[in-house]
């Protein structure tokens, strides 16, 4: 053995014992908790910024793979600013081998498909078409790995099929399709054939428990097991837990914490769409609504952030095509909460539309980032106003630590900067200035001694000097806390306001009155806290 090898072998070893995965983001895997944030193995935060792909319908096939090939989805996703996918499973990949050893083509012939869908499977992905269902999963995993995108298998379903209903059978322990062992070896299965494949960052246990069988006594028992048996199989990956009611509910945890052998990875899971309080956005004061909507989702799952757990929000999303009044409420809303706890998130959905879904071929869905073909995003204006939450604003390991704040403005995307000598204009978060919030209300650019003024109703909102002074004193009012109201020369009041052409202006606060036909959307703002941007 010369003096060569011997070095290979520290070398190896070192590697071995380390196994430092480092991305051109230079995140270095794999991911670990540090309190409430996620973050690489040098303990630096990693946000995850997620598109949900769904591959646990009927076809038990990643959607799209007929429309286009897999490398360019996974290409577009990391175009898109995304820097993961939550790719959907049913437990009976992992457990049926005869419906896991499948090719793709049978699926799909087993459907009923035509043979032009298949013609245009086998055109976009011929290297996929006659592979088994699982390693054609695998061949996806490969593909978003390959382009730097992490990846969080979602237990989504066990029998392969649309989710989710109230008493569809697959949604709580015991049910018809759930049975608990055959997930534990699933789930176990799963974790076993991607253990070495450091880009699967996260394992989610099971979506949206949920049902007349569902209670807080068997969420520990069995949440506990399956955490446990992915543990075992694969200790990178973070444990993610979901909770009660469509995993809206995790307020159980407030009393009893869960109980596990291992720390560091547990990140809890909750989803949040309009449609759980349709009846509060149409019929409530939205500033009310939103008020609630927050206060609501901090008391049933915001609190594990302070018990230092991560929280992300495993599905979110509108309709891209029909957006609804109640909707773009939500959404300025739920965009004002995830920039204040500035948390980790996949979006529902990237699927522009079902191969084949509850039997019917090529359904579109409204809610996808990517129209039908999937060629090109729905809605660029959307694109723009998540950009916000792709990427970090606080967390560990930023160097240059200089915590400041940002004023977001939720109904555009972008936060407040300063123009000219005196002017202030909406422009890009990541290029924003760095603002203090004072006590008494004075939004101030960090040594600078400039601070936000009202100059008026109807005028433009400019820079002065004396801070404080006449109409610098931001306070945040109305139970959504997002309208910045200030006062104005002659006692009266008026908040912070955006008009049609994009300038910052003041107006008569909206909808503070019990009035519910108001849209308050344009005078909301959230000051957040944020961090400097690394300068190199
Ligand atoms: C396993 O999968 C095959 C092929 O899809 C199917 O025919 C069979 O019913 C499945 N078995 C179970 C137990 O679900
Ligand atoms: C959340 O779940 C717990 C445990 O099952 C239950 O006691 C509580 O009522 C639920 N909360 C809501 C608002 O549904
Ligand atoms: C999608 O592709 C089909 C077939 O190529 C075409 O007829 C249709 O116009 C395309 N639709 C969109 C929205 O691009």
């Amino acid at each position: 053995m010369g003096r060569r090898h011997s070095l290979i072998n520290i070398f190896l070893s070192i590697f071995s014992l380390f196994s430092l995965v480092l991305l051109p983001t230079s995140h270095a895997l794999p991911l670990s908790t540090n309190s409430r944030w996620i973050v690489d193995a040098k303990g630096q935060r990693v946000k995850l910024a997620c598109v949900t792909w769904a591959s646990h319908l009927e076809l038990v096939v990643a959607e799209g793979l007929n429309k286009q090939p897999v490398d360019v989805i996974s290409k577009k996703i990391k175009e898109l600013g995304f820097n993961c996918v939550r790719l959907t499973w049913p437990i009976y990949l992992a457990s049926n081998e005869s419906l896991a050893s499948l090719t793709v083509r049978q699926s799909f012939l087993n459907a009923g498909l035509s043979a032009s869908v298949i013609a245009e499977l086998q055109a976009n992905n011929p290297s996929i078409v006659d592979l088994s269902l699982i390693n054609a999963f695998q061949a996806v995993v490969s593909s978003l790995a390959k382009n730097n995108v992490m990846v969080i298998l979602d237990n989504h379903v066990s029998k392969p099929g649309w989710c989710c209903s109230y008493s569809d059978g697959n949604g709580f322990f015991g049910d018809k399709y759930f049975n608990p062992d055959l997930w534990i070896k699933g789930l176990t299965k799963m974790a076993t054939l991607f253990r070495n494949n450091p880009f699967v960052v996260g394992m989610s246990l099971r979506n949206e428990l949920r049902g007349p069988k569902q209670n807080a006594n068997d969420w520990y028992r069995y949440m506990q097991r399956g955490a446990e048996a992915v543990h075992e199989a694969n200790p990178n990956v973070l444990v993610i837990l979901s909770g009660l009611s469509f995993d809206t509910n995790l307020s159980f945890l407030r009393e009893q914490p869960v109980s596990l052998s291992f720390t560091g990875k547990i990140v809890f899971e909750v989803h949040k769409y309009s449609f759980a309080d349709t009846f509060e956005w149409e019929t409530k004061n939205p500033n009310e609504a939103c008020g609630k909507m927050m206060s609501d989702l901090m008391k049933m799952s915001g609190f594990l952030l302070d018990q230092g757990f991560p929280l992300f929000v495993g599905e979110w999303g509108i309709n891209l095509v029909k957006q609804s009044e109640s909707e773009q409420k939500y959404l300025n809303c739920f965009l004002a909460w995830a920039v204040e706890h500035d948390l980790d998130w996949a979006l529902w959905t990237l699927v522009g539309s079902y191969t084949f879904k509850s039997g019917v071929v090529g359904s579109s869905e409204y809610f996808g980032l990517l129209n039908e073909n999937w060629t090109q995003v729905r809605d660029k204006t959307f694109l723009q106003r998540i950009s916000v939450i792709q990427s970090p604003l606080q967390g560990p390991g930023i160097p240059y630590y200089n915590k400041h704040k940002i004023i977001f403005h939720p109904s555009t995307g972008l936060c407040i900067l300063k123009n000219t000598v005196m002017g202030v204009e909406l422009g890009n978060c990541s290029e924003s200035n760095h603002w203090s919030y004072t006590a008494n209300n004075i939004l101030e650019i960090k040594g600078s001694y400039l601070c936000l003024q009202a100059q008026g109703l109807n005028r433009p909102t400019r820079l002065s000097i004396i801070c404080p002074g006449r109409g610098t004193d931001w306070t945040p009012i109305s139970d959504s806390k997002l309208l910045l109201a200030a006062t104005l020369s002659n006692n009266t009041t008026a908040c912070l306001d955006v008009d049609s052409h994009n300038n910052l202006i003041t107006t008569t606060c909206k909808c503070t009155s019990n009035d519910n036909k108001c849209d308050p959307g344009s005078q909301w703002f959230k000051v957040a806290d944020a961090f400097d941007k690394q300068l190199h």
